[in-house]
């Protein structure tokens, strides 16, 4: 398995107290796979990540407990100049906003060059030379005239391959992915989503996509991990969630993407407020909102249980997943 984090713990200690943002999230993702992370704002999927890469703010974050193993290796055990070049070689990361991830006073070239006369030692020459083949490799138009323009010349699409012909320069065999299309129209959506996949085959690399958005992972995704306050409470291959959810917060989250089919029909939408992380409800978290909630909801934490008589892998962190699945 190329990245296997294992169950991970991180809080931040804010005003109100402690905030419990990863509670015991455990996924695993392989050389050529795309693993979608979704769940609602501020279920912990940014802060997974970011805990992953090595970005977490500390202070106010604390990993508490976990294990991040990237090729079998705990990263969180290693020394930190060893961890940071096992994530430089290794790993790189792709944001919402391309504008405040790239540098506005350095043209693209110059951007995309420095890659690699930082990192590979190659003269400015050749590194521009790699600059222009990979603007070309995202597909940028008139690439040798373009890298030498600035970041704010470029549409929001255009910008946003700049940052993946940033994250793919080095060939990292992990690339986490946090919202890379929310910020687009939906057709410019499509085609950045399209060349992630693309690359993704072509490198073989392991893909973590984060999203609030289902409708947009079903084509690029293999697994789906749903997370709901700092915990994974479903994952399955894709296909098989579509079909038939195991957890009641799946359903909801598949039953509110709008349908073109079903025009007219008033959208779903799953009733109340995610959790305040300082004070998360006792039993399934879920339990609040969850329109199949029983008594011992409240009290039992529900494991992740196996899902039995799937083809593939699934869990299900429902005590009822047999009647979600079968209703
Ligand atoms: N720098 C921080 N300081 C304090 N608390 C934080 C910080 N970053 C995250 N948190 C806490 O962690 C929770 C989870 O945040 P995270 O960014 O992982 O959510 P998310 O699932 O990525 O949501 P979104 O879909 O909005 O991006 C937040 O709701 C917040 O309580
Ligand atoms: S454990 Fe209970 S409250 Fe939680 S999702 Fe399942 S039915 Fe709903
Ligand atoms: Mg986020």
């Amino acid at each position: 398995m190329l990245l296997e984090v294992r169950d991970l713990h991180v809080e931040f200690r804010t005003r109100d107290g402690v905030a419990k943002a990863v509670n015991g999230v455990s996924y695993a993702v392989d050389a050529g796979e795309t693993l979608a992370v979704l769940g609602e704002s501020g279920s912990g999927k940014s802060v997974t990540a970011q805990t992953i890469m090595g970005i977490l703010d500390v202070p106010p974050g604390r990993i508490t407990s976990g294990e991040i193993l990237f090729d079998g290796r705990d990263l969180l055990k290693l020394k930190e100049d060893e961890r940071r070049r096992v994530r430089g070689a290794g790993m790189a990361m792709i944001f919402q906003d391309a504008l405040s991830s790239l540098n506005p006073v350095l043209t693209v070239g110059e951007q995309l060059g420095e890659m690699f006369t930082v990192h590979r030692g190659m003269s400015r020459k050749d590194a521009r030379a790699k600059a222009v083949e990979l603007m070309d490799r995202v597909r940028i138009p008139a690439a040798r005239e373009r890298v030498r323009q600035y970041p704010h010349q470029f549409s929001g699409g255009m910008r946003q391959r700049i940052m993946i012909a940033m994250a793919i320069a080095l060939e990292p065999r992990l690339i986490i992915a946090d919202e890379p299309t929310t910020a687009l129209d939906v057709t410019v959506q499509a085609q950045v989503m399209d060349l992630l996949a693309e690359l993704r085959r072509e490198y073989r690399m392991g893909l973590i996509l984060i999203t609030h958005d289902l409708g947009v992972v079903a084509d690029v995704a293999d697994r789906i991990a749903v997370m709901y306050a700092g915990r994974i409470v479903e994952t399955a291959p894709v296909h098989d969630i579509y079909k038939a959810p195991a957890h009641p917060y799946t359903r909801g989250l598949l039953e509110s993407i709008p349908r073109l089919d079903q025009k007219g029909r008033e959208l779903y939408a799953i009733k109340g407020l995610p959790p305040n992380l300082t004070r998360i409800p006792s039993g399934c978290a879920f339990h609040p909102r969850c329109p199949m909630a029983q008594d011992v909801c409240r009290t039992d934490v529900p494991p992740l249980y196996e899902v039995t008589g799937a083809d593939a892998e699934r869990g299900s962190a429902c005590h009822f997943w047999r009647e979600c699945l079968n209703g």
